[in-house]
Order: C-alpha cells, then structure tokens, then sequence
C-alpha cells in the first residue's frame, strides 16, 4: 500500500502530520527517527520530516542517502537541518519565532505553493532560524521577521517550511500539504480506514493460526471494534467477556449488550457487582480504590478464562496515541492506569491489538462499517474504574443509586436539547460534603452533585463545554426534585489542565 513515511525527531505535532496526511486519504505511519531501515521500502512514496525540540547543532542525524531518494517535506527543525547539512546556516534566532505570523509567498510556481493565496497566516514554534540558504535553494515564502520561512529545491524533491502546517492555525496548512502529497509525491489520495477491514482480518487469521482469544470488553468503541475484528477473522475461537461491576451507568449494561447482539459479537457476562462493592467497602483513598478496581477486574476475568482450553491471545483496543509516546516517539508504551483489565502477566498470552494504528475516529469509521449502531459509535468515553472514581469517598450501594439516577437526568437532558453529541464527554459526580438548604420549613443537609461536560479531542487537554444556562438548570431543578438526599447541583469549569475530566 502507498505509505507516507512521518519521520518523527521529537516535536509535539509528529501525530498530527501523521493525522493529517491520513485526513487526506493517504496512509501516513510515523517512524522514530532513531529506528530508520537502512533502506527505503518502495511503497514508501514520500517522507515528511517532523520538526523537534532540539536545536540542528545538537539534533539528531538522518540517513543522507534518503535526501533526494524520495520527494520530502522538511519541517520546522528538519527545514533547518537540511539547510546547515546542505552548506546553508542555521542561527539562534533573536526574534520572535514563536506563535502566528503572516507569510508573504515569493515562488508561487513551487508546487508546495501552487494555487494559494499569496499571503497568509501560519503557526511558528522555534529557537533556531535559518540565515543562509543551502546551495541550489531558491527561496519560496518568508515572513516580515523570517527571511527564509520556506525554500525548495525541485531538482531534488526537496522542500522545506520553516513553520508547521500540521496545526490548525496556518491557514492553509492542509492546502500546503495536498500539493505536497498529491502534486508532488503523487498519492492517489483514496486510502479509507474502512477499507483496511479485509486486510486486518486477514492478517490477523495469520497471527493467531490456532488456540482461542479472549477479550475484556467495557462497553467502549475500541475494545468493541478490536474485537469485532477478531471475531471476523477466527470467528468461534473468539471470547469476549463483559464484566459487570456494578459501577455502571444507568441502562449501560442493556445498551452495551444489545449492540453486541446487534453485530452478532459472542460476550459472556461476568455478574461482579456484590465482589466490587465488597472490595471497595471503607475504601475512600482515590489510588486505593482504582488498584483494588484493577486487581478485581482481573482476578475475575481470568477466573472466566482459566475454564477455556488453549488461549494463547489477549485483545486490547490499544490505538495509535496509546500506542505513541508524545516526544521522542521511540518508546512504544500503553498507558498504565487508563488500562484496567491489562494483561495478566503469569498467563504469558500473546497481545493482539489490531487497532495499534488507528485513531479514534478511524476507529469509529471501522465500527460503523462493521455495522455497529449509530447511538453506540457516539457514546462518550467511560472510565474503566467506572462510577467509582466519580464518587468522592466511599462508595456504597445507595451512593451509586444516588450518582447513577442524577447522571442518567443530565444525560436525558443533554440528549433532549440536541448538546449529547456537541460535547466530548459528560457526566455526573458525587461529593460527599453535605449543604445546607431548606426543606419544607427546615434546614436540611443533602450532598452535591457536580455536572462536568468537556470539549476534547483525545482528553489530553480540555475545556469546559459552554452548556446553555436554560440546559444546566433544567438538569439542576430535576436533580434536586427528583434524587433523594441531595443538597446542591453545581458546574465545573475547570479546564485541564491544570485540572483532570475526571475527579479522581
Ligand atoms: P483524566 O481524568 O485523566 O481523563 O483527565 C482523561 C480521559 O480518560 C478517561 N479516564 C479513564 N479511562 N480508565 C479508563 O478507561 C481509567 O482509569 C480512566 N481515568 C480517566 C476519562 O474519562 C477521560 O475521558
């Protein structure tokens, strides 16, 4: 398949070009620069070179023999390493290098620029600065404070911005990189996550040519279509399992199962609810109650599994930002605590992750293809530990019913006013201070519900959802008539950071 070499050197944005390519219908994988093959594979058509927090005296090197092997696109510190490799200068720069700047197009007729406007907005982020051009460079764009913002050198397929057209806020980032993709390296631009399907099922019938797969599924998109996938490739030699904690949303047990019906996916249930709430009885220490969640989960789970002859497979829905580390992109590591039902280590099980590398939205694309119900692909994420750790100290049987019931109204209120599929995520959280307020003629004392809802695209980074003052006091009068024994309802603008989504 035609494939997009990223070559990553540590910059922030290496996903997002990766991101981007792929928007454009062309498979983009990102490489480490520290783990380059000696050769190019020629179904590599292209490379685009990420930039980097390293400065050109101290950075990295890149195998030389692939200047000029492939068109490439040179980014930021990659632009600026070429240049110094290249008989140009690089300096630390004294202005501001930092952030928007307007750039001013002087070579319209270099394909990276062809058919743009020639001014326009892009986003700089760096120390260094070219100050020389390499030999047989021509200069295509600069800026009023960068003299040298793009150059190429056609003869050689080699172009070079100095800033990122990866991040939204260039302008014409995605125009910048088509021409570079389609013009210039000559991708047919037609590649469709969906399209994957045969070819992952089929490889994935080679990896596992025997034995039995099992699967912990939380309800979620990724571990749903990882192992809808692996179900469609070994078929009956496939166990899900769907773990019962009792720390479920209301009506979550039902809707999850039922789509797994829907698509025909074979998932035992694991009825958990007296040993959770048994292992968590007392338990108020955040760290405490996400382990004990954790070794439970397992515990049980394995206990399923250990009735099965022969599995030698273990399927997680690890998808590609898990999978790639932000930085250096050299280690490949899932994230710890976000993985409850991890691999139990003493059962040495093969890791089957077919999703390794997918994002998430590709991930739904897969879904939806693979016929999984629309209301199912647009459920927010859920934590593994549950309702626990939105539950502020102990977590009993009446203070889950409690959460439970004023979640399910702001979830019914969201979906009413058309903002259920307008946030990222949202739910419910319950605090076990109690306030005051008035009941009849008396003074009462009720604990406090809060209502989250974020804007996010991965959950890195958040922002609180601007819900409608009439949406919120919708939810806040119906919570307050209709939970028992609570107090107050309040909103949570903190974004993250410097807070998390979750509470706990
Ligand atoms: P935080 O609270 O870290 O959450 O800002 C970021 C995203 O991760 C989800 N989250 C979890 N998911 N197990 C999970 O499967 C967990 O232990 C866990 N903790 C947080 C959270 O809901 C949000 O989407």
């Amino acid at each position: 398949m035609e494939t997009l070499w990223v070559v990553d050197f540590g910059s922030q944005y290496s996903l997002l070009i990766v991101r981007r390519a792929r928007e454009l219908g062309v498979y983009a994988e990102l490489l480490p620069w520290n783990r380059l093959p000696d050769s190019l594979p020629s179904h590599v058509k292209g490379l685009i070179l990420s930039g980097s927090h390293a400065s050109v005296s101290e950075g990295p090197p890149l195998p030389t023999h692939w200047l000029g092997a492939r068109p490439i696109l040179a980014i930021c510190y990659s632009a600026q390493w070429v240049a110094a490799r290249r008989g140009g200068a690089v300096e630390e720069s004294f202005a501001r290098e930092y952030g928007p700047a307007e750039v001013e197009v002087c070579e319209p007729d270099s394909p990276l620029w062809k058919g743009l406007p020639l001014q326009s907005r892009v986003w700089m982020s760096h120390g260094d600065t070219i100050t020389a051009l390499p030999k047989g460079a021509r200069l295509t764009a600069r800026t009023q404070t960068i003299p040298f913002a793009a150059y190429d050198i056609p003869e050689e397929q080699l172009y070079a911005v100095q800033f990122h057209p990866e991040v939204v806020h260039t302008e014409q980032g995605k125009a910048i990189l088509r021409n570079f993709l389609r013009d210039i390296c000559g991708f047919t631009e037609n590649w469709r996550p969906e399209d994957e399907i045969e070819q992952l099922t089929s490889s994935l019938r080679e990896q596992m040519p025997t034995g039995e797969a099992i699967c912990a599924l939380s309800g979620g998109i990724d571990s749903t279509v990882a192992a809808l996938l692996v179900h469609k490739a070994i078929g009956e030699r496939f166990h899900g399992f769907f773990v019962d904690t009792g720390l479920l949303r209301a009506g979550e047990r039902e809707e999850v199962l039922s789509a797994y019906k829907a698509v025909g996916l074979p998932v035992q249930v694991i009825e958990g609810e007296a040993a959770f709430y048994q292992a968590l009885k007392g338990v108020t220490d955040p760290e405490t109650k996400r382990k004990r969640i954790g070794h439970l989960f397992i515990e049980l789970f394995e206990k399923e599994a250990a009735r099965l002859p022969h599995v030698h497979y273990l399927v997680q829905g690890t998808i590609y930002p898990d999978v790639v580390e932000s930085g250096t992109g050299v280690a490949a590591t899932i994230k710890s605590h976000h993985n409850v039902g991890g691999l139990p280590k003493h059962l040495s099980l093969s890791l089957i992750e077919p999703l390794r590398l997918f994002f998430k939205d590709e991930v739904r694309a897969l879904g939806k293809r693979l016929g999984l119900p629309p209301h199912f692909l647009e459920r927010h994420p859920f934590p593994g530990p549950g309702l626990a750790v939105r539950i502020l100290g102990e977590v009993t049987p009446e203070r889950v019913s409690r959460l439970r019931k004023a979640d399910q109204i702001f979830i019914e209120t969201l979906r009413k006013s058309q903002w259920y599929t307008h946030t990222w995520q949202a739910f419910a959280v319950l605090l076990p201070q109690r306030a005051v307020g008035v009941g009849g003629d008396q003074r009462s004392y009720g604990e406090v519900i809060v209502l989250r809802a974020v804007d996010s695209t991965d959950g890195m980074t958040a922002s609180p959802t601007p819900l409608p003052h009439e949406v919120l006091s919708e939810a806040a009068k119906r919570i307050l008539a209709e939970v028992p024994d609570i107090g107050r309802v309040v909103y949570d603008i903190s974004t993250k950071p410097p807070a998390t989504i979750e509470w706990e």
